[in-house]
């Protein structure tokens, strides 16, 4: 589906408009990858209309682009409170009060043919635009890919950065045209990973199981929003390496992603997750994000950035 066209693009400190938004062919990050980004929503606390918009976790997703950035090095031409505040300033300025994606995007620009970066310009843009769901199912097949997940020795996974996606992408485009709505990795170990822009989750015997960050995952702030919860719903969490069979015996499955919000597995390899239906502790946990994010459960305000203020 193409994005919606919002009014304004922030870039680098001023309101642009949409079409005006461009950057030349000669963009180091378009070449070499070199971009870091990050996905947030806001969410309406009435969906329906006439509600307040919030957007969740806003200040730790800056932070992540932040740590992004650092891992390679790469500079940031502003602050984690910057880009948060910047992008409050976008939403206004697009007038946006339904539920929103927004996407932070630092990349480096016009200079050299080369990869040294040191002399580049960079750039940051913040892009704001409504968005619904992004699986338009309520459950999913999906395959653990041939392609596995990028290695930390090589390219760290904990970094958001927009060259790691080609291998998304093959993972992604390969569950596709085998029929599966998307695809679980493995690490170069043999261990479960996680999905193409997804973290992965399992029930076992009542126990929240998820991999750990050495099992080169991007730390998900959905992930750790899901397991602040669960343990304060008295659910058990185990954060330990998951073999592949463990996959196909699991009583639950879940992704869970900023876009994908969770979303429940049906199958894994063509093997039915428990009974094929989304699973209690998969539906409750998602019904608890859902009202934490919109507000309607008061807990965490932390979490919430409210666009508008109250009375706007
Ligand atoms: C590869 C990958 N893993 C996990 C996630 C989930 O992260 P988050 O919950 O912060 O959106 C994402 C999405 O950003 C992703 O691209």
């Amino acid at each position: 589906m193409k994005v919606p066209e919002a009014k304004y693009i922030w870039l680098d400190g001023r309101l642009v408009p949409w079409a005006q938004a461009t950057t030349h062919l000669m963009t180091h990050s378009l070449h070499y990858g070199t971009a870091v980004f990050e996905g947030i929503r806001g969410y309406s606390s009435a969906p329906g209309g006439g509600g307040e918009l919030n957007v969740f976790r806003l200040l730790d997703h800056m932070r992540r682009l932040e740590a992004s950035a650092k891992i390679y090095g790469f500079p940031l031409r502003y602050s984690p409170e910057e880009l948060a505040s910047a992008t409050l300033e976008l939403l206004r300025a697009n007038e946006l009060r339904e539920d929103v994606y927004i996407r932070p995007l630092s990349y480096l620009g016009y200079g050299t043919i080369g990869l040294v970066f040191s002399d580049i310009e960079p750039h940051v843009a913040i892009i704001a635009f409504p968005y619904g769901k992004y699986f338009h199912k309520d459950g999913l097949n999906v395959m653990v890919s041939t392609w596995r997940r990028i290695c930390q020795e090589a390219t760290p996974p904990a970094a958001k950065v927009s060259g790691h996606y080609v291998n998304s992408v093959l993972a992604k485009m390969e569950a596709l045209r085998h029929g599966f709505d998307d695809a679980l990795m493995l690490d170069s170990r043999g261990y479960l990973s996680e999905a193409t822009g997804e973290n992965v989750f399992l029930v076992r015997g009542g126990t929240l199981v998820t991999p750990p960050p050495s099992a080169g995952i991007l730390e998900g702030i959905t992930r750790d929003t899901l397991i602040r919860l669960a343990r304060e719903e008295g659910i058990p969490v185990e954060v330990r390496d998951v073999s592949r069979h463990e996959l196909y015996v699991a009583d639950e499955v879940f992704l869970a992603g900023t876009a994908a919000e969770v979303t429940p597995v049906l199958s894994v390899d063509g093997r039915t997750v428990g009974s094929g239906r989304p699973g209690p502790v998969t539906s409750r946990l998602r019904a608890l994000y859902e009202s934490v994010a919109r507000g309607s459960d008061p807990r965490h305000p932390e979490w919430r950035t409210p666009v508008y203020g109250r009375g706007t």
